[in-house]
């Protein structure tokens, strides 16, 4: 499908992972976490707003029964860079106390927004935290994160599409890619 994507959006990006890649690299991360979740009271929390495609398409192929909430965050300081203040906008609707949670993220860029989540839900008293990332900038990262399900790593560009955004756009494609020339 690369190049010759029917969305008009598509026109203005590189194509990083099409969505046959995604699809295959999920149910890989899918099988994982039920390997290890077996007989576990598992919830997945997706951050709001970039993971929700990722979430349903992740969600959908792990078969066992599982809970989903989200959590509203946002970071502030400049549009595209993480200031590591960050802010709940919109909380869990059910209490993690005792229950194995995995947080679904879009992307971990500094890591300041997951380590922000890490030290907030551990005064939950969660059995377990763990993290499932679709993608995470290696280059970029300014304090360890323990990432125990990653779907891939990216070169330190801007990347958009499958739930990621620039500016509200590109969340609809159904394949991640960066804006050219940017
Ligand atoms: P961090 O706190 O620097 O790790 O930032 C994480 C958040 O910044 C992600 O959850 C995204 O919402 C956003 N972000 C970071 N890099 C990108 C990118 O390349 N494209 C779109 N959003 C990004
Ligand atoms: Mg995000």
């Amino acid at each position: 499908m690369r190049g010759d994507h029917p969305m008009k959006l598509a026109a203005e990006l590189d194509v990083l992972f099409s969505e046959e890649q995604i699809a295959a690299r999920i149910a890989d991360l899918a099988a994982e976490i039920e390997s290890d979740h077996r007989e576990k009271e598992l919830v997945l929390v997706g951050v709001l707003k970039g993971a929700f495609v990722f979430m349903s398409d992740l969600a959908r192929k792990i078969d066992l029964p599982l809970a989903v909430d989200f959590i509203g965050l946002s970071s502030y300081g400049e549009a595209t860079e993480s200031s590591g203040v960050v802010k709940i906008t919109s909380d869990l609707t059910r209490p993690i106390e005792s229950k194995h949670v995995i947080i679904v993220e879009d992307i971990v860029d500094t890591g300041l927004t997951m380590r922000y989540l890490l030290d907030n839900f551990s005064t939950r008293r969660p059995a377990s935290v763990k993290i499932c990332a679709l993608l995470q900038k290696p280059s970029r990262l300014r304090t360890r994160i323990p990432i125990q399900y990653l779907g891939f790593t990216v070169p330190d560009l801007f990347v958009v599409g499958y739930g990621l955004d620039s500016g509200e756009k590109y969340r609809n494609l159904p394949f991640i890619g960066a804006v050219k020339g940017a």
